[in-house]
């Protein structure tokens, strides 16, 4: 979970996802009352990690009281700040290399609006690394000719065994500077050679957000999956972000600022916001992906990648909708109703990994029952139990599993009617 300190930025980023939200009547800084709430809210909810960030978490004058605060209220939360790098170097003065880790997110000289900024951004980093903080860089690919060698040189120098890095997405509903998909295949080759370079120097290479599995080609990513596997595990799939404002809402991330903002304090865990956002935003979105082919890639359809950010997800949201699968659900239990199981299971096994939620499960493990397809019903009451909050559903499940019988619990046939194998073209 991140919380934005300051909306303002000292830094001129040309991708920033996150300028959307610096809107005029905003408040400009979070107000301590919201920070002591937070810090409370992460304590009861044993909130494992915090990002301070912005705009420029720098600019906020309580930042070392608000880095106390935390420390005290939630010691089990590790703080980390994320900063564009410009500020005064006596800031760093007064927060404890203890208390806070540090991401400093670094671009290509070239793209400081002010050139003194990159050097002000070089001595922040030093000094900090110099006062024993906990230093990470970061660097967003935002354009397809960017040099592969700035990010694992920096690194190398600076003595850092790994950096972050992402290709910079989108904001939804606002124009952005950002490579588009199509020009994915050329910087991808770019980004591969970054990631050489990085491993000549025995340097590890984090992703950030999320790719899309075709992002590098096969070959490209078995050697990725050798090398940076802190960047081959993170491809694919997307989870919530949960950036927090000022006023204390929770955003799924910057790239869907323009979507549905929940309060923070509405919910109990971080756990809790995540799921909200997988239910109410990501479900919808995810009827395509960035690429046409999307739609049917095993990857994207079996729920292993979510066809690029979602902010690149042309679809829309329908606030207050029924949660996914409903459609689903009903429509097989009214095929139940009508006397046709095998219909109703039919119509679940067809259906892609994004309707398959709990619901939609139980139904098909009720249908399984009435064709006495025990190996169905084992599966599906089981997959429906283990995904579940809802005691109801739970229970029914259970009571599903109780009437197999004996016997046949073992006996069920695993994947007689699991399709062949069909491999991503
Ligand atoms: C919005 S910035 C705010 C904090 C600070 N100004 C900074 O530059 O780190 C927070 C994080 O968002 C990341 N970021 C900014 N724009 C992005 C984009 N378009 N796509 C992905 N990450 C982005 C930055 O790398 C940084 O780690």
């Amino acid at each position: 979970m991140n919380l934005v300190l300051a909306r303002a930025c000292t830094n001129s980023c040309p991708y920033c996802f996150e300028s959307g939200e610096r809107e005029k009547g905003k408040a400009a800084l979070v107000p301590m009352e919201n920070v002591v709430k937070l810090a409370v809210w992460a304590r009861q909810s044993q909130l494992p990690y915090l990002s301070l960030l912005g705009g420029e978490p720098f600019l906020h004058p309580e930042l070392p009281a608000i880095i106390a605060l935390f420390r005290k209220t939630s010691p089990g939360t590790g703080l980390r700040i994320l900063t564009g790098g410009i500020f005064k170097n006596r800031l760093l003065e007064n927060i404890g290399p203890d208390d806070s880790g540090i991401i400093f997110n670094v671009n290509e000289p070239r793209d400081y609006r002010n050139p003194k900024h990159f050097d002000k951004v070089m001595n922040n980093i030093e000094t900090a690394i110099r006062r024993g903080f906990r230093v990470i860089l970061g660097f967003n690919v935002w354009r397809p000719d960017f040099d592969p060698k700035f990010m694992p040189e920096l690194a190398h120098r600076l003595g850092r065994s790994n950096f972050r890095w992402t290709v910079a997405n989108p904001q939804r509903d606002f124009p952005s500077s950002v490579v588009t998909p199509e020009q994915y295949r050329v910087t991808a080759d770019k980004c591969f050679e970054m990631l050489q370079e990085a491993a000549r120097l025995k340097i590890e290479a984090l992703l950030d957000c999320p790719l899309p599995l075709c992002f590098f080609t096969d070959e490209q990513m078995a050697w990725v999956r050798q090398y940076h596997d802190g960047t081959a595990s993170r491809m694919g799939s997307c989870e919530p972000v949960i950036d927090v404002t000022p006023e204390l809402e929770a955003l799924r991330c910057f790239a869907l600022s323009t979507l549905q903002r929940v309060k923070v304090t509405d919910f109990s865990s971080e756990q809790e916001l995540s799921d909200w956002f997988r239910l109410n935003t990501d479900y919808q979105l995810l009827e395509s992906g960035c690429f046409p082919h999307c739609v049917d890639c095993p990857h994207f359809k079996d729920g292993r990648c979510f066809g690029g950010c979602l902010a690149l997800h042309k679809g829309g949201i329908t606030e207050g909708a029924d949660p996914p699968g409903t459609a689903m659900a009903v429509a097989m239990q009214e095929l139940l109703d009508a006397g046709n199981p095998a219909a109703a299971l039919q119509k679940y096994e067809s259906a892609n990994f994004w309707a398959k939620t709990v619901v939609p499960t139980f139904v098909a493990a009720v249908a399984a029952t009435e064709l006495k397809r025990w190996d169905l019903v084992v599966r599906y009451a089981s997959s429906a139990l283990d995904q579940s909050n809802d005691p109801e559903i739970k229970g029914l499940s259970a009571k599903l599993l109780t009437g197999v019988p004996a016997d046949q619990f073992r006996a069920a046939k695993a994947d007689g009617d699991v399709p062949p194998f069909v491999a991503c073209s």
